[in-house]
């Protein structure tokens, strides 16, 4: 029987006052009523690591970073990912691309979707951090959520929230269809083990 698969909702920024819980808790609450998987939020705040220093790439040696062992076993525990980030100065938080860094195996031939937030909905960090995850053996989707400048400024200015911009709710319940989906065939396919891991 095919496992019931576990994703994780990552937030992507740590900064105090960050506006990153807002679509984060939108999207968990979406997430939560659907029988088909579970989900978790991951949050950089909980994994606090050094900027990377180590002495080789992680493919060649492994880490002895405590904190990064336990970022790297959470990744690993999970089946898919969907992660919510801002765009800083066109592209992703750095604190993601360190965390990014650390990771090798546990995140191989998973999928990855997208909510991004800020001017353009976040969609330079989102095209920027797909290529980082193709080196990663991502599997990255189509379907994504933006969050653009209208309704971040509705938000943090007229005391708005996600629920006055229902038309994100439609997008999100798809990208979550095709993101079980994929993390369900990529799990059956990880199974079967036939592709050997290649560095
Ligand atoms: C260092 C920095 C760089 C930023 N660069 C961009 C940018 O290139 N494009 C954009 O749309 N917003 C940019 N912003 C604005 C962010 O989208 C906005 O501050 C957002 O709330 C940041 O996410 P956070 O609150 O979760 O940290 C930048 C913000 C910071 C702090």
């Amino acid at each position: 029987m095919q496992k019931r698969p576990k994703i994780g909702i990552i937030i992507s920024t740590t900064r105090p006052g960050r506006f990153a819980d807002v679509p984060t808790n939108w999207l968990f609450n979406i997430a939560k009523q659907r029988d088909d998987a579970d989900f978790e939020i991951v949050d950089l705040r909980d994994y606090p690591m050094p900027f990377f220093e180590e002495k080789m790439a992680l493919a060649y040696a492994p880490t002895q970073n405590e904190v990064a062992l336990r970022w790297q076993k959470k990744i690993s525990s999970l089946d898919g990912y969907v992660f919510v980030t801002a765009e800083y100065n066109h592209s992703i938080p750095a604190v993601l691309k360190n965390a990014l860094d650390y990771l090798y195996a546990e995140i191989h031939r998973k999928p990855a979707t997208f909510v991004g937030y800020g001017g353009t909905g976040g969609s330079r960090a989102v095209e920027h951090l797909r290529n980082i995850l193709a080196e990663e053996h991502v599997a990255s989707l189509k379907h994504t959520v933006h969050i653009g400048m209208v309704e971040m400024l509705g938000m943090l200015r007229e005391g708005k929230s996600m629920a006055d911009y229902p038309f994100h709710d439609d997008f999100a319940k798809r990208m979550l269809d095709h993101l079980v989906w994929w993390t369900n065939t990529l799990n059956e396919g990880r199974s079967r083990d036939e592709v050997a891991e290649a560095a």
